[in-house]
């Protein structure tokens, strides 16, 4: 939820919409701020609702996002199948709820569970509920092991995404938050032990940051824990990365193959190729989430353990993860999670022989990759490289990164499914085209206040 504002700022200073005259014959006043007294048929409403979309970017070219921009139209007929299933209704869309079943199992097998068949996990509306039960699990396991005595605390990297952040504000957990220094820009290994004590409920290693697209060291932080604090567990928090490195680097043990990870997320609407609303948790194991946080609803007269914080939830996001784990398997999956690094590896070395730009990574573990001004260029800061981009139709963030490192700003680009090497070989030529116009600036027009990038999408 956007909180919105009821007072100043509004987007017009019309009071009413503009209606097409093609529409109505007569002048008709529709409110724009408040509920209309009386109702439109449905072709104009669409019709303006539709209009005022139009301004927005367009999905295809935003860069930007993590989030998946396109499926299939047969995806797009089964979600529309299914827009008036409930997730919660499991006793009657009991389908619905064997499907939701049957992808935990898959992941829980990606991710090398222990027993498949035994691991528990749910779906969620994206990662960020997913890491808050995962947070709450290990709260709780913190409790059942101390008592509860003391005040718990989660160690992170400080390029952990804000969902992480909500969680230690939300359940009152102290969010220890290790700062960037130089060139290190997630959490290592050395790092996370320091800052564990004997109330840490967790470590959260990224797996795959929103800021740069690396990885975190997941086997190398469970090894230090092991010597240092046997009692942490770790929860990997995969949004993009789980549905990435099952597929590209199958031999990197980051998942349950390592015995100290205790539970996984993903986005669903992110490299698991699903439009927005969709999110997995899994456990490795029942004991990993405590029975006492798990509710009972009532399924086929019997009872379904659910554990979530919305009650009511859409069920096509589900229905259609299920879909696309089944239209493309193991291999397609590899195939197109292959080709997005391919793209990304390619163009981000593009970007570099450009001149101007130094990269921070490659996108050779996601397929995401930051790139800087070289230290000789003066006249232009990435802040205008990205306003001119939007000139041209791409949405490139411009963004500064977090405390410690708050002098160093940076452009991202996110390669997901849809972005080929054609449309990848347009944006080079109008990247190229914008920094021949920038060299005639003599300074920097836009600064880190002209960017309203909110972080992670
Ligand atoms: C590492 C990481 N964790 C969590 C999230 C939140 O994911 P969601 O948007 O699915 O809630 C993101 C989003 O970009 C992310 O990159």
């Amino acid at each position: 939820m956007t909180l919105a504002n009821t007072g100043g700022n509004r987007d017009s200073s019309r009071d009413f919409l503009a209606v097409n005259p093609v529409f109505v014959a007569e002048p008709v006043e529709v409110p724009r701020n408040s509920l209309p007294a009386g109702g439109l048929a449905p072709d104009v409403a669409y019709q303006i609702v539709h209009d005022e979309l139009m301004l927005d970017g367009n999905a295809r070219l935003n860069l930007a996002t993590f989030v998946t921009t396109w499926m299939e139209p047969d995806a797009r007929r089964l979600m529309a199948e299914c827009f008036d299933k409930n997730m919660i209704d499991k006793d009657e869309y009991p389908r619905t709820a064997a499907l939701e079943e049957r992808c935990v199992r898959m992941l829980a097998e990606l991710w090398h569970a222990p027993d498949a068949s035994t691991a528990i996990g749910c779906s969620t509306t994206g990662s960020s509920e997913a890491c808050m039960l995962a947070g709450l699990a290990m709260k709780r396991r913190w409790q059942h092991r101390t008592g509860g005595q003391g005040r718990p605390n989660i160690v992170m990297g400080a390029n952990v995404q804000i969902c992480w952040e909500k969680f230690a504000n939300y359940w009152d957990v102290e969010a220890r938050v290790v700062p960037m220094s130089g060139d290190r820009f997630h959490l290592t290994a050395d790092e996370a032990v320091k800052y564990c004590d004997e109330n840490t409920i967790g470590v959260v290693a990224v797996l795959g940051s929103t800021f740069d697209g690396s990885y975190e060291p997941v086997a190398e932080i469970c090894a230090a824990l092991d010597e240092h604090h046997p009692h942490v567990p770790v929860h990997v928090d995969g949004a993009s990365g789980a549905m990435i490195a099952p597929f590209c680097d199958p031999g990197l043990e980051w998942d349950f193959r390592l015995s100290r990870v205790c539970s996984i997320n993903t986005s669903g609407h992110k490299y698991g190729l699903v439009y927005p609303g969709v999110g997995w948790v899994v456990w490795r194991d029942t004991d990993a989430l405590p029975e006492d946080l798990v509710f009972r609803v009532n399924y086929l007269g019997g009872d379904m353990p659910t554990f979530a914080l919305n009650f009511s939830r859409p069920g096509a996001q589900v229905i259609a993860q299920y879909f696309t784990f089944l239209r493309l398997g193991f291999d397609g999956y590899q195939r197109v999670q292959q080709y997005c690094r391919d793209v990304a590896t390619q163009l981000s070395g593009r970007i570099a022989d450009l001149g101007p730009f130094r990269l921070l990574t490659r996108g050779d573990q996601l397929p995401v990759f930051a790139f800087t001004l070289a230290d000789d260029v003066t006249g232009y800061s990435v802040f205008d490289v990205s306003a001119h981009l939007r000139e041209a139709g791409w949405l490139v963030p411009a963004y500064t990164f977090p405390e410690n490192r708050t002098d160093l700003s940076v452009l991202r680009v996110v390669v997901r499914n849809g972005m080929t090497h054609d449309l990848s070989d347009l944006f080079v030529a109008d990247l190229r085209r914008v920094v021949q116009r920038l060299e005639q600036q003599e300074k920097p027009l836009r600064g880190k206040e002209s960017s309203s990038f909110a972080h992670g999408t």
